[in-house]
């Protein structure tokens, strides 16, 4: 099977972890793409959806699945999300997509956070996929200087604003051995909007495409 292919069958396969009339968190990304599509099959099963990004928003509508934007929403049961690393204990490295920042706040209102990934995405200490981290713009020297003080080599993504506006840093080099506390620490430092560490907001579960089919991780 594909990659693509691969992501196409959890897309599928997180159908079964939404809740019946329940408000959808919808994450951002190419996995979380064919999660919308599959979503459109069942979208008389549910209430709608908050989303994480201008593009899912903008996919969901065009399946005529509602959207509620996170302010108008208290509480939500589960947010389906893909990742760019994930490790065996559910913690993971978002961001590729430029999303995080959205996607943490979504993350945050879910009682679960089911995790959609192909097997290349499951690793054993989380580093390899240069750690995204959003960031206000007059931080940036200060920080790259910071990462470098950590043994990280951060680079300006060329081309590229969040949704809220912001540049992105790419964090290369890092061995993120201890997830809880690099998160921690690096969202302390001023001018950080978002890291890309999803360890405050790991994975419940993980449905995880290989290929003998999906092979569930519950953490
Ligand atoms: C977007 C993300 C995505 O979940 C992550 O980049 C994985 O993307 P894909 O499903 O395209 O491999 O964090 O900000």
């Amino acid at each position: 099977m594909t990659q693509d292919e691969l992501k196409a069958l959890v897309g599928q396969a997180a159908l079964a972890h939404l809740p019946e009339g329940a408000i959808v968190g919808v994450g951002t990304g190419s996995t979380v793409n064919h999660f919308i599509d599959a979503l459109a099959t069942v979208k008389h099963r549910i209430k709608g959806a908050v989303s994480s990004s201008v593009r899912s928003t903008e996919r969901l509508q065009a399946h005529g699945i509602q959207v509620f934007e996170a302010d108008s929403v208290e509480r939500l049961a589960v947010y389906v999300d893909g990742a760019d690393e994930i490790d065996a204990r559910g913690y993971m490295i978002k961001g590729g997509g430029a999303a995080l920042t959205r996607e943490k706040i979504v993350a945050d209102l879910a009682d679960r956070f089911v995790c959609i990934a192909d097997e290349s995405k499951l690793v054993d200490v989380l580093g390899r996929f240069p750690l995204p981290v959003e960031v206000i713009g007059m931080a940036t020297a200060q920080l790259v200087r910071r990462f470098a003080a950590i043994g990280g080599r951060a680079v300006i993504r060329a081309g590229v604003t969040t949704d809220n506006g912001h540049p992105i840093l790419d964090v290369f080099g890092l061995q993120i051995h201890e997830p809880l506390v690099m998160e921690t620490e690096i969202n302390m430092w001023p001018g950080v909007v978002t890291c890309g560490i999803f360890a405050r907001h790991k994975a419940s579960v993980c449905l995880l495409g290989t290929a003998a089919g999906v092979k569930t991780l519950e953490f």
